[in-house]
């Protein structure tokens, strides 16, 4: 049986997050956004390393680290009443197994039940959406962000508490 470990990403983990952020990214976007867009958020990561993609000052970045190596990340920081997650990617052979929630639960353990958790999902992230809808986010509204490489796309901001993401 594989064993699974939730704990912090630590720089150590650096190549292992490079190869996981690639293969989701890949097979994340590829089909809907095209190839030209995820060459140039692969060379953005490329260049730029973990800068971005890493958790800075306030941040805390969290994976599923597992026999095989790493399979899952999240990052997660609070903003005053209202804590963002983004980067939660799990890699697609492992994807509905229950790591995705293994992860997002970790990111809202150490958060008080009445805060608000936020995070930003493609239009196009079709089992994305379905994922954080199961988990009780609604959308508050729409949003164009870009992504490494300048990539702009249209995002659902989904909303939660953390008091009925626990229940
Ligand atoms: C979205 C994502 C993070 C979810 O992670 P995951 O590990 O697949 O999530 P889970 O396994 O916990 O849940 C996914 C589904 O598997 C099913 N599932 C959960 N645990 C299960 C288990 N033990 N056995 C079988 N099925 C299970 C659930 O029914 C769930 O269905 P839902 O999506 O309708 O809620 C993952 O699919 C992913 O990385 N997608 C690509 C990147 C992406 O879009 N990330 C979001 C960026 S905002």
């Amino acid at each position: 049986m594989i064993k699974h470990e939730i704990r912090d990403i630590v720089e150590a983990d650096a190549d292992q997050l490079m190869a996981l952020w690639r293969e989701t990214w890949t097979a994340t976007y590829s089909p809907v956004l095209g190839s030209e867009a995820v060459a140039a958020m692969l060379e953005d990561l490329d260049q730029n390393k973990l800068d971005g993609m890493l958790p800075g000052k306030g941040e805390r970045g969290i994976c599923l680290a597992s026999d095989e190596g790493i399979i899952g990340t999240v990052v997660v920081a609070e903003r005053c009443a209202t804590a963002q997650i983004w980067g939660l990617y799990v890699r697609p052979r492992h994807q509905g197994c229950g790591c995705g929630t293994k992860l997002l639960a970790a990111a809202c353990n150490p958060l008080p039940p009445e805060m608000k958790i936020e995070v930003r999902v493609l239009f196009t992230s079709e089992p994305a959406i379905s994922f954080y809808k199961r988990h009780g986010f609604v959308e508050i509204g729409t949003e164009c962000s870009v992504l490494p490489g300048h990539v702009s796309v249209p995002t659902s901001v989904m909303l939660a508490s953390v008091g009925e993401l626990r229940a």
